[in-house]
C-alpha cells in the first residue's frame, strides 16, 4: 500500500449551477461527480480519502459514503487552504494528494506522474492559450517555480503567463501542516489561498516540481451545467474510443451514452443514440438497433435488439430477437432464441427456448415453456387488484390472438388457446380450449339511421 492520504475539496457552493443539490453530486455518467474523483483515489491505493464538505452537504455524506472515505465538514467555507486544513488532523501518510471533487476527468495515470516526482511539493501545471480565470505559475529565470498568484491578485503582466495552476498538488504531509499554519488571508478575495503554500515551501528552499496532464480535460472543473455537459459529452467520446479500439462498431461514437459500465464480446455493433446503465454485458455478435435504452442487463450471443427499445434488469440467452418497441421490465430471463417482437411488455417472467410474443401483448409474472406461440394481443392478467398472480404456460402451447389469461392460471403443454378467449380456469394438456360466444347472424338486421331534427 502507498503511503499516501488523498484530500478531496468538496465544500463550494456551486451557486452557479443554479441547484439545491450540491455540485459535486451532479451526476456525470450517471453517477455523482465525486464518485469519479473517489475512484481514482482508490486506484492510487490511497490509505485515507478524506472528502471535505460545506454546510448544507449531508446529502454529499450519505450518497457517496464507503467504509474506506473519511468526511470532514468545512463550515464557513474560507478557501482552498481553510479546506485543506480542516482535514490535516486525520493527515497521517509521508505524502497528502489533493484532488477536486468538480475536477472529475482527472485519471489516475496523471497523478501517478505527479506522485512520481517524489518531491516535497508538487504542483500539476499546464499551459493553456486562454489562462483566464485561473492561478498563474510564476517561475525565477533559472525556470524554479516560486510562486501562484491568482487572477484576481495577478498584475498585467502576470495575467499573460500561460501556465495555469490546475489547483491539483501532492505535498509532504509534515511540510503542508507547517505551511498550512503559516498563510494569511490578505487577498482580493480575503481567503486562505492554498496556494500560497508555494510561497511558504520557497521561503523553507524546498525545490517544487511540476508534471502535466496527459489531457487538458483531466483539469476542467465544473461550476455551471453547461461546463458539466461539456465534460459528459468528454467522457462519452473517450469512452465510445475504448470501445471502438476494443473491436466494438459503435456506428457514431459522438451518439452513445455509457452511465456504468458496458462489456461487449466480439462483433458487437450499436447502432445510434443507445444509452447503457448499471452494468450492462452484450456477448459476442450480438446488434444493438438505434435509440434503445438497456440497463443491468446481459444479452446472450448472437442476439438482436431492434431500433427502440427499453430493457432492464433483463438476462437473455443466446440468438433471441428483442423489438422493435419492445419494453422488458425488470426480472425478465429469456432462454434461447426467444422473439419478443414490437409493442410487447415483459415482467419478471422466464420465457423457454423458442418461444415468441411477437405482437402487442403484456406478459407479466409468467413462466413459459419451449416452443410457446403467444398471438398477438394476449395478456396475462396477473393482479385481481390486490394481488399479483402467476401464469404458467407449458411447453408447445399455442395461445391465439387477443386472449385474456387470467392468473392464477396453467395452460396445459401443448394446448391451443382459440382466439378472443378469457381463460379463467387451468386447460388441459393437448387440447383446444375456446371461451367465447359462438358466432351468430341476425337476418335482415337493419343499421340504425340518424334521426330527423324537429
Ligand atoms: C483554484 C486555485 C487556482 C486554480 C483553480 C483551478 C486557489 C486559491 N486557487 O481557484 O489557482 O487555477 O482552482 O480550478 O486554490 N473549495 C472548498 N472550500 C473552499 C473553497 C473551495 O472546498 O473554501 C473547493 C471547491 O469546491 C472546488 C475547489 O476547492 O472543488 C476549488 O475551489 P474554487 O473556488 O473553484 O477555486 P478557484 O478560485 O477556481
Ligand atoms: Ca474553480
Amino acid at each position: 500500500m502507498s503511503d499516501l492520504d488523498v484530500v478531496i475539496l468538496a465544500a463550494g457552493k456551486g451557486t452557479r449551477m443554479h441547484s439545491d443539490i450540491p455540485k459535486v453530486l451532479h451526476p456525470l455518467a450517471g453517477r455523482p461527480m465525486l464518485d469519479h474523483v473517489i475512484s481514482v483515489a482508490r486506484a492510487l491505493a490511497a490509505r485515507r480519502i478524506v472528502v471535505v464538505y460545506g454546510h448544507g452537504g449531508e446529502a454529499v455524506r450519505d450518497r457517496t459514503g464507503a467504509d474506506d472515505i473519511e468526511f470532514v465538514c468545512q463550515e464557513p467555507q474560507l478557501g482552498t487552504g481553510h479546506a485543506v486544513q480542516q482535514a490535516l488532523p486525520v493527515l497521517d501518510s509521508d505524502t497528502t494528494l489533493v484532488l477536486y471533487g468538480d475536477v472529475p476527468l482527472i485519471r489516475a495515470g496523471t497523478l501517478g506522474r505527479l506522485l512520481a516526482t517524489r518531491a516535497e511539493l508538487a504542483l500539476l501545471t499546464m499551459e493553456l492559450p486562454d489562462p483566464h480565470g485561473y492561478g498563474r505559475i510564476i517561475r525565477n529565470r533559472a525556470g524554479r517555480v516560486t510562486q501562484i498568484v491568482e487572477e484576481k491578485d495577478a498584475t498585467a503582466k502576470q495575467r499573460s503567463i500561460n501556465e495555469i495552476n490546475t489547483g491539483l498538488l501532492a505535498a509532504s504531509t509534515s511540510r503542508l501542516k507547517q505551511w498550512l499554519a503559516r498563510i494569511e488571508n490578505k487577498n482580493a478575495q480575503g481567503e486562505y489561498y492554498l496556494t500560497d503554500i508555494v510561497a511558504e515551501a520557497v521561503r523553507d528552499s524546498v525545490e517544487i516540481t511540476t508534471a502535466t496532464p496527459d489531457n487538458e480535460f483531466e483539469v476542467l472543473g465544473v461550476n455551471s451545467k453547461a461546463q458539466l455537459a461539456r465534460l459528459e459529452r468528454i467522457y462519452q467520446w473517450e469512452n465510445a474510443q475504448k470501445l471502438l479500439q476494443q473491436g466494438v462498431s459503435v456506428i457514431d461514437p459522438a451518439r452513445i451514452d455509457v452511465r456504468g459500465t458496458l462489456n461487449c464480446g466480439r462483433d458487437v455493433t450499436i447502432d445510434v443514440n443507445c444509452v447503457f446503465e448499471g452494468d450492462v454485458v452484450l456477448g459476442d455478435r450480438v446488434s444493438i438497433g438505434a435509440n434503445c435504452v438497456i440497463n443491468q442487463t446481459h444479452i446472450g450471443p448472437d442476439s438482436e435488439v431492434l431500433p427502440f427499445c427499453h430493457i432492464e434488469d433483463a438476462m437473455t440467452g443466446s440468438a433471441c430477437r428483442i423489438g422493435p418497441y419492445a419494453r422488458l421490465r425488470p426480472g425478465n430471463r429469456l432462454a434461447n432464441e426467444v422473439r419478443v417482437g414490437n409493442f410487447v411488455e415483459m415482467k419478471a417472467s422466464r420465457i423457454g427456448d423458442g418461444s415468441k410474443a411477437n405482437h402487442l401483448s403484456y406478459i407479466g409474472d409468467s413462466s413459459v415453456g419451449n416452443n410457446v406461440n403467444i398471438g398477438a394481443g394476449t395478456i396475462t392478467c396477473n393482479y385481481d387488484g390486490a394481488n399479483k398472480h402467476r401464469t404458467i404456460i407449458e411447453d408447445d402451447v399455442f395461445i391465439g390472438s387477443d386472449t385474456q389469461l387470467v392468473a392464477p392460471v396453467t395452460i396445459g403443454a401443448g394446448s391451443t388457446i382459440g382466439a378472443g378467449s378469457t381463460i379463467t380456469k387451468d386447460t388441459p394438456d393437448g387440447e383446444l380450449t375456446i371461451s367465447r360466444s359462438k358466432q351468430i347472424t341476425i337476418p335482415g338486421w337493419k343499421r340504425p339511421v340518424k334521426s330527423k331534427r324537429k
